[in-house]
């Protein structure tokens, strides 16, 4: 594993990489922001992991972190603070940032941070396609390509005979349709947002979210409750729309709270034998919603936060579309606010297929 550690305290960089080295790791480092990102660009350094510090002159490691995840949403990033800061840290935890090392830190500290943001790392990369699949489909593609380009050579050498052409024809028209099923194939399993869907365990899902999420659940002191009504119950959808739904709405529910006395997440699930749907409530006890703000909630770049986008819940409102569900929202001021997802389920429970 290659690990870039990137701090402008040279004695701390060596000593890191020191300790990171005695543990079987390679180590570069940078010195800066800036050269860091070069490494990461340079594809022949082969950078698995970045350990940055926090405050550095010029970029600092959150402008870092970010600038990473333009090109590397996956690169395992492990960021180094002098002091606690939670607003930094919720930032750091919102651009995906994969760790905290609050310093000064142990060797061990550091390698029991290491390891945990590498298992992160495995347990996505295996949920994830198989890196592989492009060059197996360009492998199984050269067959009905090669029997393209040899029967129209065949058939260009006897064009005085109609049969033989047309036999020729027959093949090269088999070939393509082979290669266009292939095609699409590959376009479902590389893209599973668009159209491919699958029972999935929602309890799952949220589970995945909520350790995601736990560092972020920690600093800010929210408590979380999860009820889960149905767990035999599941929904039809694809694994990574379902995470990013979810993760929108706890990152909203957990920002809407930063001011709040209490703060309470709470996520429930239950399901509607009405319309056979499962139905995911996200509630908090946070500032809440004003009522002329509720018609605008789902339309691109409305935001009220001083860094937002404005893009989460469109983001999730196009996910609930595309599962063909529907969203609710009932919020108070100063009370909070709940989310309700309804997404169909993806067997009915009288149905005889899921006793066996
Ligand atoms: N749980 C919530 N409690 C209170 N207000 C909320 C909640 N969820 C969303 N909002 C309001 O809806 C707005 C739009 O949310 P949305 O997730 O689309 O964008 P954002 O959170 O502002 O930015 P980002 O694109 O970073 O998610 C928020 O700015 C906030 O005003
Ligand atoms: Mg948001």
């Amino acid at each position: 594993m290659n690990v870039l550690v990137v701090d402008d305290e040279k004695i701390q960089v060596e000593s890191i990489c020191r300790g990171l080295r005695s543990r079987g790791y390679r180590v570069a480092q940078a010195y800066t922001a800036e050269e860091a990102l070069e490494r990461i660009k340079d594809d022949g350094s082969k950078i698995e992991m970045v350990i940055t510090d926090y405050s550095m002159p010029g970029m600092n490691g959150l402008e870092l972190l970010k600038k990473i995840r333009e090109t590397h949403s996956r690169l395992p990033v492990i960021m180094m603070t002098a002091y606690s800061d939670k607003k930094l840290a919720i930032a750091a935890l919102h651009n995906r940032c994969d760790s905290f090392l609050e310093k000064p830190f142990t060797l061990d500290e550091l390698m029991q941070e290491t390891e945990r943001a590498l298992a992160k790392v495995m347990k996505y990369a295996e949920e994830e396609q198989e890196p592989e699949l492009i060059p197996k489909h360009v492998d199984r593609i050269s067959n009905p390509l090669m029997s393209i380009i040899g029967s129209a050579e065949l058939a260009m050498k006897q064009l005085d005979d109609p049969d033989v052409i047309k036999s020729y024809f027959q093949r090269i028209v088999e070939s393509a349709k082979q290669i266009s099923r292939m095609n699409k194939e590959i376009l479902r399993a590389n893209n599973p947002r668009k159209d491919h869907q699958e029972p999935v365990d929602i309890e799952r899902i949220i589970d995945v979210c909520l350790k995601m999420f736990e560092d972020l659940l920690t600093l800010n002191d929210v408590s979380v409750k999860k009820i889960m009504g149905h767990h035999s119950i599941r929904v039809l959808g694809d694994k990574s729309t379902l995470e990013q739904m979810i993760k929108n709405l706890i990152l909203n529910a957990v920002e809407a709270m930063e001011d709040s006395n209490e703060k309470q997440l709470r996520i429930e699930t239950d399901y509607d034998i009405s319309d056979n749907t499962v139905k995911i409530h996200i509630a908090d006890s946070g500032h809440g919603i004003a009522e002329d703000s509720l018609p605008t909630l789902f339309l691109p770049n409305f935001t009220t936060k001083q860094h937002g986008t404005g893009l989460g819940l469109l983001v999730v409102k196009n996910i609930v579309d595309r599962l063909k569900g529907r969203i609710n929202v009932k919020s108070m001021l100063a009370k909070g606010t709940t989310f309700t997802v309804s997404i169909p389920a993806a067997e009915h429970p009288l149905d005889d297929r899921r006793l066996h």
